[in-house]
Protein backbone atom coordinates (compact mmCIF):
# COMPACT_ATOMS: atom_id res chain seq x y z
CA UNK A 1 0.00 0.00 0.00
CA UNK A 2 1.50 3.58 -0.59
CA UNK A 3 2.62 5.33 1.76
CA UNK A 4 0.37 8.32 1.31
CA UNK A 5 -2.97 6.85 0.96
CA UNK A 6 -4.71 8.19 4.25
CA UNK A 7 -8.43 6.21 4.10
CA UNK A 8 -8.77 3.14 3.85
CA UNK A 9 -11.46 2.36 0.85
CA UNK A 10 -14.18 -0.24 1.39
CA UNK A 11 -12.91 -3.19 -0.84
CA UNK A 12 -15.37 -5.48 -2.52
CA UNK A 13 -14.54 -8.42 0.01
CA UNK A 14 -15.95 -5.98 2.75
CA UNK A 15 -19.59 -6.38 1.75
CA UNK A 16 -19.44 -10.18 2.89
CA UNK A 17 -18.21 -9.17 6.44
CA UNK A 18 -20.98 -7.13 6.22
CA UNK A 19 -23.45 -9.30 5.30
CA UNK A 20 -22.23 -11.74 8.09
CA UNK A 21 -22.95 -9.07 10.36
CA UNK A 22 -25.98 -8.70 9.39
CA UNK A 23 -25.57 -5.44 8.77
CA UNK A 24 -27.78 -3.38 5.94
CA UNK A 25 -25.09 -2.60 2.72
CA UNK A 26 -26.11 1.15 1.76
CA UNK A 27 -25.58 1.72 -2.01
CA UNK A 28 -26.88 4.83 -4.39
CA UNK A 29 -25.68 5.39 -7.90
CA UNK A 30 -23.34 8.89 -8.47
CA UNK A 31 -22.03 10.21 -12.05
CA UNK A 32 -20.37 12.97 -11.00
CA UNK A 33 -17.55 14.00 -8.33
CA UNK A 34 -19.92 16.52 -6.87
CA UNK A 35 -22.91 14.27 -6.33
CA UNK A 36 -20.10 11.16 -4.99
CA UNK A 37 -18.82 13.53 -2.70
CA UNK A 38 -22.12 14.08 -1.00
CA UNK A 39 -22.91 10.18 -0.74
CA UNK A 40 -19.52 9.35 -0.14
CA UNK A 41 -19.71 9.34 4.17
CA UNK A 42 -22.94 7.43 3.79
CA UNK A 43 -22.48 5.06 0.93
CA UNK A 44 -20.68 1.56 1.64
CA UNK A 45 -20.86 1.02 -2.47
CA UNK A 46 -21.54 3.76 -4.84
CA UNK A 47 -22.09 2.21 -8.76
CA UNK A 48 -21.23 4.15 -11.61
CA UNK A 49 -23.95 2.57 -13.45
CA UNK A 50 -24.57 2.95 -17.13
CA UNK A 51 -28.24 4.45 -16.13
CA UNK A 52 -26.09 7.37 -16.63
CA UNK A 53 -26.61 6.99 -20.77
CA UNK A 54 -30.92 7.42 -19.91
CA UNK A 55 -29.97 9.53 -16.58
CA UNK A 56 -27.44 11.84 -18.01
CA UNK A 57 -27.71 11.81 -21.53
CA UNK A 58 -31.79 11.19 -22.10
CA UNK A 59 -31.38 8.16 -24.11
CA UNK A 60 -34.08 6.11 -24.54
CA UNK A 61 -32.03 2.38 -23.19
CA UNK A 62 -28.73 1.81 -21.76
CA UNK A 63 -27.24 0.02 -25.15
CA UNK A 64 -25.95 3.32 -26.56
CA UNK A 65 -23.74 3.59 -23.26
CA UNK A 66 -19.64 3.38 -24.24
CA UNK A 67 -17.11 1.99 -22.34
CA UNK A 68 -15.30 5.29 -22.65
CA UNK A 69 -18.52 7.09 -21.30
CA UNK A 70 -18.25 4.45 -18.49
CA UNK A 71 -13.99 5.56 -17.88
CA UNK A 72 -14.87 9.19 -18.09
CA UNK A 73 -17.50 9.24 -15.31
CA UNK A 74 -15.68 6.44 -13.10
CA UNK A 75 -12.85 9.11 -12.94
CA UNK A 76 -14.82 11.51 -11.79
CA UNK A 77 -16.90 9.32 -9.32
CA UNK A 78 -13.58 8.07 -8.12
CA UNK A 79 -12.11 12.25 -7.84
CA UNK A 80 -15.67 12.29 -5.53
CA UNK A 81 -14.93 9.58 -3.23
CA UNK A 82 -12.11 8.89 -1.01
CA UNK A 83 -13.75 6.08 1.47
CA UNK A 84 -16.42 4.45 -0.31
CA UNK A 85 -16.03 1.70 -2.88
CA UNK A 86 -16.46 2.80 -6.20
CA UNK A 87 -17.88 -0.05 -8.69
CA UNK A 88 -18.20 0.80 -12.54
CA UNK A 89 -20.40 -1.03 -14.48
CA UNK A 90 -19.76 -2.61 -17.92
CA UNK A 91 -21.55 -1.08 -21.03
CA UNK A 92 -23.39 -3.17 -23.50
CA UNK A 93 -20.67 -4.62 -25.96
CA UNK A 94 -17.99 -4.57 -24.28
CA UNK A 95 -17.84 -8.11 -21.96
CA UNK A 96 -20.18 -10.45 -23.82
CA UNK A 97 -18.43 -11.69 -26.94
CA UNK A 98 -15.61 -13.35 -24.77
CA UNK A 99 -14.24 -13.76 -21.55
CA UNK A 100 -10.78 -12.58 -23.15
CA UNK A 101 -13.21 -9.15 -23.97
CA UNK A 102 -14.52 -8.91 -20.95
CA UNK A 103 -11.05 -8.88 -19.17
CA UNK A 104 -9.64 -6.61 -21.14
CA UNK A 105 -12.41 -3.83 -20.45
CA UNK A 106 -12.53 -4.56 -16.89
CA UNK A 107 -8.56 -3.96 -16.96
CA UNK A 108 -9.01 -0.67 -18.70
CA UNK A 109 -11.59 0.28 -16.48
CA UNK A 110 -10.05 -0.69 -13.52
CA UNK A 111 -6.45 0.80 -14.56
CA UNK A 112 -7.60 3.97 -15.73
CA UNK A 113 -10.36 5.09 -13.13
CA UNK A 114 -9.08 3.22 -9.76
CA UNK A 115 -12.46 1.77 -8.87
CA UNK A 116 -12.26 -1.17 -6.89
CA UNK A 117 -14.65 -3.40 -8.90
CA UNK A 118 -16.89 -4.08 -12.12
CA UNK A 119 -20.30 -4.72 -12.78
CA UNK A 120 -21.31 -7.27 -15.25
CA UNK A 121 -25.14 -7.74 -16.14
CA UNK A 122 -26.24 -11.23 -17.25
CA UNK A 123 -27.22 -14.71 -14.82
CA UNK A 124 -25.26 -18.07 -15.26
CA UNK A 125 -23.99 -17.71 -18.94
CA UNK A 126 -21.35 -15.36 -17.52
CA UNK A 127 -20.82 -17.65 -14.77
CA UNK A 128 -17.25 -18.35 -16.47
CA UNK A 129 -16.76 -14.94 -17.70
CA UNK A 130 -17.10 -14.16 -13.58
CA UNK A 131 -15.11 -17.05 -13.02
CA UNK A 132 -12.26 -15.71 -15.21
CA UNK A 133 -12.40 -12.01 -14.23
CA UNK A 134 -12.12 -12.75 -10.37
CA UNK A 135 -9.36 -15.60 -11.00
CA UNK A 136 -7.49 -12.81 -12.77
CA UNK A 137 -8.22 -10.23 -10.22
CA UNK A 138 -10.97 -8.26 -11.14
CA UNK A 139 -13.42 -8.23 -8.04
CA UNK A 140 -16.64 -8.29 -10.22
CA UNK A 141 -20.38 -7.31 -9.30
CA UNK A 142 -23.39 -9.35 -10.56
CA UNK A 143 -26.34 -8.20 -11.87
CA UNK A 144 -29.78 -10.23 -12.70
CA UNK A 145 -33.47 -10.30 -12.89
CA UNK A 146 -34.41 -7.40 -15.06
CA UNK A 147 -31.49 -6.72 -16.84
CA UNK A 148 -31.70 -3.31 -19.01
CA UNK A 149 -29.05 -4.24 -21.71
CA UNK A 150 -31.50 -6.85 -22.47
CA UNK A 151 -34.17 -4.58 -23.36
CA UNK A 152 -34.57 -6.46 -26.41
CA UNK A 153 -34.62 -9.54 -26.38
CA UNK A 154 -36.93 -9.32 -22.85
CA UNK A 155 -39.66 -7.19 -24.62
CA UNK A 156 -39.50 -3.94 -22.50
CA UNK A 157 -38.47 -3.55 -18.73
CA UNK A 158 -40.22 -6.62 -17.45
CA UNK A 159 -40.68 -7.89 -13.76
CA UNK A 160 -38.83 -11.24 -13.36
CA UNK A 161 -39.53 -14.21 -11.62
CA UNK A 162 -43.57 -14.48 -12.22
CA UNK A 163 -43.60 -17.94 -12.78
CA UNK A 164 -42.03 -21.45 -11.47
CA UNK A 165 -39.84 -20.83 -14.96
CA UNK A 166 -38.35 -17.79 -14.00
CA UNK A 167 -38.14 -18.53 -10.45
CA UNK A 168 -35.83 -21.34 -11.17
CA UNK A 169 -33.63 -19.92 -13.64
CA UNK A 170 -33.28 -16.67 -11.42
CA UNK A 171 -32.40 -19.08 -8.42
CA UNK A 172 -30.14 -21.10 -10.39
CA UNK A 173 -28.27 -17.36 -12.01
CA UNK A 174 -27.47 -16.45 -8.50
CA UNK A 175 -26.02 -20.11 -7.38
CA UNK A 176 -23.50 -20.17 -10.25
CA UNK A 177 -22.54 -16.30 -10.14
CA UNK A 178 -21.58 -16.82 -6.01
CA UNK A 179 -20.17 -20.09 -6.70
CA UNK A 180 -18.43 -18.44 -9.75
CA UNK A 181 -16.60 -15.76 -7.54
CA UNK A 182 -18.78 -12.71 -7.78
CA UNK A 183 -18.43 -10.67 -4.72
CA UNK A 184 -21.62 -8.86 -4.92
CA UNK A 185 -25.62 -10.03 -6.93
CA UNK A 186 -27.76 -7.05 -7.74
CA UNK A 187 -31.00 -7.93 -8.05
CA UNK A 188 -33.13 -5.52 -10.30
CA UNK A 189 -37.17 -6.38 -10.62
CA UNK A 190 -37.90 -9.37 -9.09
CA UNK A 191 -40.77 -9.96 -6.84
CA UNK A 192 -40.88 -10.57 -3.45
CA UNK A 193 -41.08 -14.45 -3.00
CA UNK A 194 -38.27 -15.13 -5.36
CA UNK A 195 -35.69 -12.34 -4.04
CA UNK A 196 -36.28 -13.66 -0.38
CA UNK A 197 -35.52 -17.38 -2.03
CA UNK A 198 -32.31 -16.24 -3.23
CA UNK A 199 -31.51 -14.15 -0.60
CA UNK A 200 -31.93 -17.10 1.70
CA UNK A 201 -30.39 -19.55 0.07
CA UNK A 202 -27.24 -21.05 1.92
CA UNK A 203 -25.88 -21.76 -1.59
CA UNK A 204 -25.92 -18.12 -2.67
CA UNK A 205 -22.87 -16.75 -0.39
CA UNK A 206 -22.79 -13.05 -1.91
CA UNK A 207 -24.35 -10.46 -0.49
CA UNK A 208 -27.53 -9.71 -2.85
CA UNK A 209 -28.39 -6.16 -3.36
CA UNK A 210 -31.92 -5.08 -4.09
CA UNK A 211 -33.38 -3.07 -6.21
CA UNK A 212 -37.07 -3.24 -6.52
CA UNK A 213 -36.36 -6.49 -5.25
CA UNK A 214 -37.91 -6.34 -1.78
CA UNK A 215 -36.58 -5.81 1.89
CA UNK A 216 -35.24 -9.38 1.72
CA UNK A 217 -31.87 -8.23 0.03
CA UNK A 218 -28.65 -7.64 2.00
CA UNK A 219 -28.26 -4.44 0.85
CA UNK A 220 -30.44 -1.72 -1.14
CA UNK A 221 -29.57 0.31 -4.32
CA UNK A 222 -31.49 3.09 -5.91
CA UNK A 223 -30.36 5.62 -8.75
CA UNK A 224 -29.79 8.84 -6.31
CA UNK A 225 -31.49 11.06 -9.52
CA UNK A 226 -34.81 8.88 -8.74
CA UNK A 227 -34.28 9.04 -4.96
CA UNK A 228 -34.09 12.36 -5.68
CA UNK A 229 -37.33 12.99 -7.24
CA UNK A 230 -35.08 14.56 -10.21
CA UNK A 231 -36.52 11.98 -12.82
CA UNK A 232 -39.32 12.14 -14.77
CA UNK A 233 -40.24 8.93 -15.43
CA UNK A 234 -39.95 6.67 -12.48
CA UNK A 235 -40.72 2.65 -11.79
CA UNK A 236 -42.92 1.47 -8.72
CA UNK A 237 -40.03 0.47 -6.53
CA UNK A 238 -38.43 4.11 -6.20
CA UNK A 239 -39.11 6.24 -3.19
CA UNK A 240 -39.25 9.57 -3.73
CA UNK A 241 -36.58 10.75 -0.48
CA UNK A 242 -36.29 14.59 -1.60
CA UNK A 243 -38.14 16.61 -4.54
CA UNK A 244 -35.44 18.57 -6.06
CA UNK A 245 -37.04 18.97 -9.40
CA UNK A 246 -39.35 21.59 -7.82
CA UNK A 247 -36.64 22.84 -6.12
CA UNK A 248 -34.56 23.29 -8.86
CA UNK A 249 -37.68 25.01 -10.66
CA UNK A 250 -38.09 27.19 -7.44
CA UNK A 251 -34.53 28.37 -7.61
CA UNK A 252 -34.27 28.95 -11.57
CA UNK A 253 -38.03 31.13 -11.30
CA UNK A 254 -36.69 33.01 -8.92
CA UNK A 255 -33.53 33.46 -10.55
CA UNK A 256 -35.31 34.82 -14.05
CA UNK A 257 -37.52 36.91 -11.95
CA UNK A 258 -34.55 38.44 -9.99
CA UNK A 259 -32.72 39.13 -13.35
CA UNK A 260 -35.68 40.62 -15.25
CA UNK A 261 -36.40 43.30 -12.81
CA UNK A 262 -32.68 44.11 -12.51
CA UNK A 263 -32.37 42.97 -8.84
CA UNK A 264 -29.55 40.48 -9.79
CA UNK A 265 -26.79 40.77 -9.94
CA UNK A 266 -26.96 43.26 -6.68
CA UNK A 267 -24.26 45.41 -4.91
CA UNK A 268 -22.29 42.31 -3.43
CA UNK A 269 -22.00 40.34 -6.24
CA UNK A 270 -20.56 43.39 -7.75
CA UNK A 271 -16.88 44.06 -8.40
CA UNK A 272 -16.69 47.85 -7.88
CA UNK A 273 -12.97 49.09 -8.38
CA UNK A 274 -9.34 47.42 -7.84
CA UNK A 275 -9.90 47.29 -3.77
CA UNK A 276 -12.04 44.23 -4.49
O1 LIG B 1 -27.00 1.29 -14.18
C1 LIG B 1 -27.45 1.34 -13.03
O2 LIG B 1 -27.68 2.41 -12.45
C2 LIG B 1 -27.71 0.07 -12.35
C3 LIG B 1 -28.50 0.12 -11.08
C4 LIG B 1 -29.91 0.37 -11.43
C5 LIG B 1 -28.33 -1.08 -10.26
O3 LIG B 1 -27.33 -0.95 -12.83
Amino acid sequence: MSQFSQTQRVRAVDLARFKAEGRKIIALTAYHAHTASILDPYCDFVLVGDSLGMVMHGMESTLPVTLDMMIVQGQAVMRGTRRALVVVDMPFGSYEASKEQAFHSAVRVLKETGAGAIKMEGGSRFAETVAFLTGRGVPVMSHIGLTPQSVNTMGGFRVQGKDAEGEHRLLEDAVSLSEAGAFAIVMEGIVEPVARRIATEPKVTAPTIGIGASAACDGQILVLEDMLGLSDRMPKFVKQFGSLRSQIEEAVTAYVEEVRAGRFPADEHTYRGSSN
